[in-house]
């Protein structure tokens, strides 16, 4: 298979599917955003809640957060936003296409009709809100373009209310939207994505060894979630291209259809942030020992995880090309625990009302444990397989007459090998949960 065309067989399986589908698309679309169908929501789904798991819950000193998306001025103005998010944009006279002039070979001819180009301009990718209903008054919010200044504009409440000792770290999952002169490449460049990604607030002297711990951590991220460990390098940044408020960056690159680009980000944020907010809002955001009692502004390391990124990845990690039993097959070698579904269930035949009352017995006792589990009698059995094949369930049970006749319990088939197995009635669960392990 042609890397050129991985992209695009990925797109048509995700709308065959139910996993993506662009936004608005009655209306003909709204470029730079797209809807995750039932497969998609529970693939996104599945990927928060183990990220949220890996560096939240199983942390010692991380702490959740859910912050707003709506915020106002001053916070963009202190961070830096305001002024310093902005990407280079030309436009084309003839045909009005908006391009980023620093993604251009040719910068005087329109890639899409040719026509010429118009005069640089500096574009800000926040998006202006107008907020309240008073006449004649104007107050403009912004629809957050980073979700990191929610945990700067909240340090101080987690210092006041969890009292955590240095280093500790606030972390969120959630919406970020930037106007991007030119959405592009399936999920990789869109206007509104979801965010995965914490501070992690540290004494000054010690950043070089927290940048390197978690550093370390994700990679063990990006080998948890199903990533292709080969697929990603890094890339130190250098400085002229890092972001105003970074010391160091790396970058965590994948080898995406459409080139080398980045996945994650993993910055030394210094105390960039925390300094300019004690400036602009007025209020200490000092941090006092306690054993010392010496005061200073904590520095702050960034793991950020962009989630429609992890999901294109994970996407692109697991589709799979073969052929089964003479015939062409594609699947998604999901990790179970990302998998949309975890296990189908099957009675042989649709007519036998025996087989279909065992299968929703087993069904049943699956869901109760799996959660994510389906019942299907639709068509044959070979099609049904193929259906879970695409959406990458990793295990189908099928329920037919030596079940129900010879006590010889179900098969249950691998998505990877398509082996089947008998595994006692009995067993099954057991057989599954040790599988998921
Ligand atoms: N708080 C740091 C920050 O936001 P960033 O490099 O601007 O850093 C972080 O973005 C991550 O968000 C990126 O590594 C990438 O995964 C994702 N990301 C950035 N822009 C995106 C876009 N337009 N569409 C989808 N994901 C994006």
């Amino acid at each position: 298979m042609k890397e050129e065309d991985k992209l695009s067989k990925i797109v048509a399986l995700c709308k065959r599917r139910g996993f993506v589908f662009q936004g608005s698309e009655i209306y003909g679309g709204l470029a730079g955003t797209w809807d995750y169908g039932h497969y998609g929501s529970e693939l996104a789904h599945n990927i928060k809640e183990l990220w949220w798991d890996h560096f939240v819950r199983n942390q010692d000193d991380v702490y959740g957060l859910t912050s707003g998306t709506l915020m106002p001025e001053p916070v963009w103005k202190a961070s830096g936003h305001l002024d310093g998010f902005t990407d280079p944009m030309v436009e084309c006279k003839k045909c009005h296409h908006r391009f980023r002039s620093d993604q251009l070979e040719n910068k005087n001819k329109c890639p899409d009709c040719g026509g010429e180009l118009g005069e640089e301009k500096t574009f800000n990718l926040l998006f202006p809100v107008e907020m309240g209903s008073v006449a004649g008054t104007k107050n403009t919010a912004y629809l957050r373009g980073e979700i990191a200044q929610g945990m700067f504009v909240n340090f101080k409440n987690y210092i006041d209310t969890l009292h955590p000792e240095l280093p500790f770290g606030i972390a969120q999952v959630g919406k970020a939207y930037r106007n991007e002169i030119a959405p592009r490449d399936f999920l990789f460049r869109v206007r509104e994505f979801d965010l995965m990604e914490f501070e992690y607030f540290i004494r000054e002297d010690t950043w070089e060894e927290h940048f390197e711990k978690w550093r370390t951590e994700m990679w063990v991220w990006i080998e948890k979630v199903g990533i292709d460990k080969d697929m990603v390098h890094e890339l130190e940044v250098s400085d002229g291209d890092r972001a105003h408020y970074s010391k160091r960056t790396i970058d965590f690159e994948f080898e995406y259809p459409f080139g080398r680009k980045e996945l994650y980000g993993l910055a030394y944020r210094t105390d960039y942030d925390l300094k300019k907010h004690m400036a602009e809002a007025g209020v200490d955001l000092q941090y006092t020992d306690s054993s010392t009692g010496e005061r200073f502004i904590p520095h702050v390391i960034e793991p950020s995880m962009g989630h429609g990124r992890t999901m294109l990845a994970v996407l692109l990690s697991a589709y799979k090309e073969d052929e089964m039993n003479g015939e062409k097959r594609i699947y998604l070698a999901f990790k179970p625990a990302v998998a949309p579904v975890k296990v189908a269930v099957f009675p042989l035949l649709k007519n036998k009302p025996e087989l279909v009352a065992k299968a929703k017995e087993i069904f049943s006792i699956l869901r109760k444990e799996f959660k994510s589990v389906e019942f299907d009698d639709n068509g044959n059995i070979g099609k049904r397989y193929r259906r879970q094949d695409e959406i990458g369930t990793p295990f189908c049970v099928t329920v037919d007459f030596e079940t129900l006749e010879k006590g010889e319990g179900v098969t249950v088939r691998d998505r990877d090998t398509g082996k089947q197995e008998r595994v006692g009635e009995g067993e099954l669960l057991n057989y599954l949960k040790q599988k998921f392990a």
